[in-house]
């Protein structure tokens, strides 16, 4: 699947929804007028948190027809990927500090009509990733140490952000930005100004009484 929309799309990050009714949050999502769920995957090794599988992905799927947008935080991708395409996701993204050979997985995923992507963590300068941009639907920019929702915004992601947007531009690719951490109400607006298409965000959705309101905060903000 890809995008229609030029607009700015906004990606709930369901990890600081409620795992205890997590098929009624989804809705909720859909209901506001979200564009993507964005499915946040830890295995406690790459990161020091532990999250969910491929069968959680796959059993929400039926729950939901927005766009399922899965951000692998694991070592070894390679060896899952699989089952998150076959699980539906929509579009899969690995990190390159797990992958530092990332060609042939991207390709991978491109072949199984999924839109591959490529995260890099806040310690990763962007000129590391320069070559493969062009080769993802999707680069995403962690603006947090990957692991934990609710952390506040790394400053200097700005830079990032048009550092690749800059590339994306002399490369004449269609990669997609998407910026994932610490994003919040207040930040929304320059995050949006540096180039990102795709906004993440965990407890400025989750944390908010009136999910609709806030989906469309970040979105008009
Ligand atoms: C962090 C995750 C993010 C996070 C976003 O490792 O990749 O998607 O949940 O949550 P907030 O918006 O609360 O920082
Ligand atoms: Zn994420």
């Amino acid at each position: 699947m890809k995008f229609k929309s030029k607009k700015v799309m906004i990606a709930p990050s369901i990890l600081s929804a409620d795992f205890a009714c997590i098929g009624k949050e989804v809705a909720r999502l859909k209901e506001g007028g979200a564009d993507i769920v964005h499915c946040d995957v830890m295995d406690g090794h790459f990161v020091p948190n532990l999250t969910f599988g491929a069968k959680f992905v796959k059993d929400l799927r039926k729950m939901s027809d927005l766009h399922f947008d899965v951000h692998l935080m694991i070592s070894d991708p390679e060896k899952y990927v699989n089952d998150f395409i076959k699980a539906g996701a929509d579009s899969i993204t690995f990190h390159y500090e797990a992958q530092g050979r990332p060609e042939e997985l991207l390709s991978a995923i491109r072949s199984a009509n999924v839109m591959c992507g490529l995260a890099i963590s806040p310690d990763t300068p962007v000129c590391e990733v320069e070559k493969y941009i062009p080769m993802c639907d999707i680069i995403l920019i962690m603006s947090v140490y990957p692991g934990f929702g609710g952390q506040k915004f790394i400053e200097s992601s700005y830079e990032k952000i048009k550092n690749v947007k800059e590339i994306i531009a002399r490369t004449d690719s269609k990669t997609l930005i998407e910026i994932d951490g610490g994003v919040v109400f207040s930040n929304v607006s320059d995050i949006k100004k540096c180039g990102a298409d795709i906004i993440v965000a965990g407890n400025a959705v989750f944390g908010s009484d009136d999910v609709k309101a806030a989906i469309e905060n970040l979105r008009n903000l």
